[in-house]
């Protein structure tokens, strides 16, 4: 079964104001690339084809600018409109129709990934109901935080909680099963007024249907939360992309290794980029295959 992936990039990103005030979050640059390619290229690299883009009034013609249909990628791109961020579970309520009773994953355009992504692959073959995933950090308190028991078995999951049970952070990339866009229409608001993620989640866990795997401290998950961290992530990519020659989220060098595209599609969707580095080192990757 195919699953249907989502990414959310919305939000008022009002921490990072003043670059913000033009442009939204999930288009600033981290390094070399705008931040959605990073996520984008995470659902890619996890074999999903079907991706819905939902962003506010204002930002969501210049991602269709940025990404269009998708099919440069071989791959398709859908968008949808948030009229206000009520919450994350909204994602699935505005994206249910496209969903389509499937298997959905949702992750947020503001989450990086870089490591060995088994653990979304696995996720996405053997999930049975939900699977998140937890990730151990120095704040928890800035994130969902998830407690395990002795045996590993899940035993509470808060949002930003003030004294933090674990130090295991849930990352913003979730997968749900065919039921999620119900779920996510019964939840209430929480007191900061938003439809929560974690009580989505929490519904799953009283069902026995959550699955909570560990990402293994060889896999990178970056915050671009603050500008702090949006340079952090930026010198990250940059020390790895410089020392290996390699680039990390280039959508095309991805969508030829998944086999979206094949070499003659690679070549006509390198040949459209403007002249710059990146287009050179699409090139480049053409000679060393
Ligand atoms: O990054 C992982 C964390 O993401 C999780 O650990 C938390 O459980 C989850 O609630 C979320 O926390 P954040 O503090 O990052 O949530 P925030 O409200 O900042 O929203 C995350 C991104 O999603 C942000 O880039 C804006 C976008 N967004 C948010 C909301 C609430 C939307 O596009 N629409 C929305 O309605």
């Amino acid at each position: 079964m195919a699953t249907k992936g989502l990414i959310l990039a919305g939000g008022k990103g009002t921490r990072l104001y003043p670059l913000t005030h033009i442009f939204s979050k999930q288009l600033q640059p981290v390094y070399d690339k705008p931040m959605i390619y990073y996520p984008l290229s995470t659902l890619m690299l996890g074999g999903i084809k079907d991706i819905l883009i939902i962003s506010t009034p204002i930002d969501t013609p210049n991602y269709e600018k940025l990404l269009g249909d998708g099919s440069q990628w071989g791959i398709n791109l859908e968008y949808v409109v948030q009229e206000s961020p009520a919450g994350l579970p909204q994602a699935f309520i505005l994206g249910e129709d496209f969903i389509n009773k499937e298997q959905s994953c949702l992750i947020l355009g503001d989450n990086i990934f870089y490591g060995k992504l088994d653990f979304l692959r696995n996720g996405l073959k053997e999930n049975l109901g939900g699977t998140i995933f937890a990730y151990k950090v120095e704040n928890p308190q800035e994130y969902g935080v998830v407690e395990f028991n002795k045996e590993k078995i899940v035993i509470s999951i808060e949002e930003k909680p003030n004294e933090p049970k674990s130090n295991f952070a849930i990352p913003g990339l979730y997968i749900f099963d065919e039921n999620v866009s119900n779920y996510s229409k019964n939840l209430k608001p929480s007191k900061r007024g938003e439809l929560e993620i974690t009580d989505l989640q929490k519904i799953y866990l009283a069902e026995e249907k959550l699955n909570v795997q560990q990402i293994s401290r060889g896999v990178a998950w970056l915050d671009t939360g603050t500008p702090g961290s949006l340079l952090d992530a930026a010198n990250f990519i940059q020390a790895i992309e410089k020392r290996q020659g390699l680039k990390i989220a280039c959508l095309e060098e991805i969508a030829l290794l998944m086999n979206f595209i094949n070499m003659e599609e690679y070549e006509n969707t390198v040949n459209n980029l403007p002249n710059c580095d990146y287009k050179n080192y699409c090139l480049k990757i053409l000679k060393e295959i």
